[in-house]
């Protein structure tokens, strides 16, 4: 039995922004598989605290975390421990983890991380209530400190760290002169710590001090030792490629279980859908998009390419949200008759557009997994995607190869600018008028295993590395 304490800004179902939140949801019951006994460690926002009771047990109390005093309450995630960290002077505020309601980021979003990760330090370090934990498993730039704090707090010696990046564009960098508040050492401020130009890396942090670092595919752990990808990081990231690997993201097929078992059943969900985004009857492929509206998620690229699946007779159903001008765009753009466009964040409507499409559009930059692709795959409904990250690594390209073997599951383009998605939107268009292509396609597709079974074993040999190591 390995002891692990998972620690998080997000977690599904108590909060979420994006994927993140799905994976740290998902870990405990998957690695509970692999004799992993894993506790969660996430920020008592509301949303948070409402769902655990404010009257939740308290295992301990801290005076004097970053300006105030804060309680570790136990609940429950999904029948998984769950730890809190109820400190109202930093999470108890309306808005999203991140920032506040005008989408603004809280000017004091050092601190609040910082503090997760002292307290995922102290538990590391202490224990808590006779369970100690032999790995932190930290995920992201907000749990980046934690090694620091381990190191300086003494614990080091005896509980081992992985740090997964799930996206290497948020950093968590302040300015130099944090460095006391921020409870940091001065002889850690160089460029072999977290200093960045100048500044301190939560992020750099976690790479450097961690004694394992994960990303969540095997392709964007390669990316990222380049400099198109690793956003200043691909040095250090290089450096200790030895002990920096790519495992997977799988999803919870549970939850995500199409209404159907044959594609052909999908026909149903597609004429609800196309009435309730008020969608006409056509005879050319129903695409959606699931997404945050971003630089990342190529959405621009795919407002350039509408045209050209419009003029092959495609239809488009778009859910997201983010980007205020691109939402503006896409608004604009849902004037044409086979475009509709939803803006918001809406987790049933997201279900029911992978029922009713034929295929899932994920155009993006870069992505380290990607989880939407792998719903696309489980509903058979076939991932359109760029080739890079983790979108490269779950899908199998529709190739004269790949058609001919039987075995492809969807389509990637690459380069990742308008022009190549275009001509695989047209690709993608002409084999849907080939059923039998494109039912075999599906089966491929809905045959895949995505699931965290394969994964779940990867980080279960690395926590216990980690563990025999101390
Ligand atoms: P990222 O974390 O970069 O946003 P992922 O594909 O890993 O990308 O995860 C995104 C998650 O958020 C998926 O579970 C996806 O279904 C969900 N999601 C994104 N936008 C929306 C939306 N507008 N409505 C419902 N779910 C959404
Ligand atoms: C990030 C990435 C996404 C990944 C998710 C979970 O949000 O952008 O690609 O699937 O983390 O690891």
């Amino acid at each position: 039995m390995t002891r692990v304490l998972s620690v998080a800004s997000e977690c599904f179902p108590l909060v979420k922004t994006g994927g993140l939140a799905d994976v740290v949801g998902a870990l405990p019951a998957a690695l509970a598989t692999h004799d992993v006994d894993m506790h969660t460690l996430v920020p008592g926002y509301p949303a948070v605290m409402h769902a655990i009771g404010h009257d939740a047990p308290i295992r301990a109390t801290l005076t004097d975390i970053f300006g105030g005093t804060a309680r570790i309450r136990s609940g429950q995630v999904d029948g998984h421990p769950l730890l809190v960290l109820e400190a109202p002077h930093l999470y108890d505020r309306p808005g999203n983890p991140y920032h506040n309601t005008n989408g603004s980021d809280w000017g004091d979003n050092a601190s609040r991380f910082a503090a997760l990760s002292w307290v995922a330090a102290l538990i590391g370090t202490h224990g808590l209530d006779g369970w100690s934990p032999q790995v932190l498993h930290l995920h992201d730039w907000q749990t980046g400190f934690a090694p620091v704090y381990l190191r300086q707090m003494g614990g080091a010696s005896r509980v081992g760290t992985l740090f997964t990046i799930h996206n290497i564009a948020f950093q968590g960098v302040v300015g130099g002169q944090e460095l006391f508040w921020l409870r940091l050492r001065g002889e850690d401020f160089t460029m072999d710590g977290f200093e960045y130009y100048g500044h301190i890396s939560s992020l750099k942090a976690g790479l450097v001090f961690s004694d394992r670092i994960s990303t969540v595919s095997p392709t964007y752990a390669q990316e990222l030792m380049r400099p198109e990808f690793g956003r200043g990081m691909q040095g250090v990231l290089h450096q200790r490629r030895d002990v920096f690997t790519g495992i997977l993201n799988g999803i919870d097929t549970d939850a995500w279980q199409p209404p159907y078992t044959d594609p052909a059943d999908k026909a149903s969900h597609k004429a609800a859908l196309r009435k309730e985004v008020g969608l006409p009857e056509a005879d050319g492929p129903l695409c959606v998009v699931i997404s945050r509206f971003s630089e990342q998620k190529g959405m621009d690229l795919l407002l350039q390419a509408l045209p050209t699946l419009l003029r092959h007779g495609g239809q488009i159903a778009i859910l997201g949200n983010g980007d205020r001008a691109l939402e503006a765009a896409f608004r604009r753009a849902a004037r044409h008759s086979s475009v509709s466009v939803h803006i918001g964040y809406d987790e049933p409507r997201a279900r029911r557009y992978l029922a009713g499409a034929d295929v899932i559009l994920v155009p993006s930059r870069f992505e380290p997994c990607g989880l939407t692709q792998l719903y696309g795959l489980r509903f058979g409904t076939l991932p359109l995607v760029a080739l890079t990250g983790g979108l490269a690594d779950t899908i199998v390209h529709a190739n004269a190869a790949g058609l001919r073997a039987g075995i492809s599951t969807g389509f990637q383009f690459n380069p990742i600018d308008s022009e190549a998605l275009c001509g695989m939107l047209s690709h993608m268009c002409d084999q849907f008028s080939r059923p039998a292509i494109w039912r075999r396609m599906q089966l491929n597709a809905m045959s895949q295993s995505v699931s965290w079974q394969a994964s779940s074993a990867e980080y279960a040999a690395i926590y216990s590395e980690i563990a025999a190591a101390k």
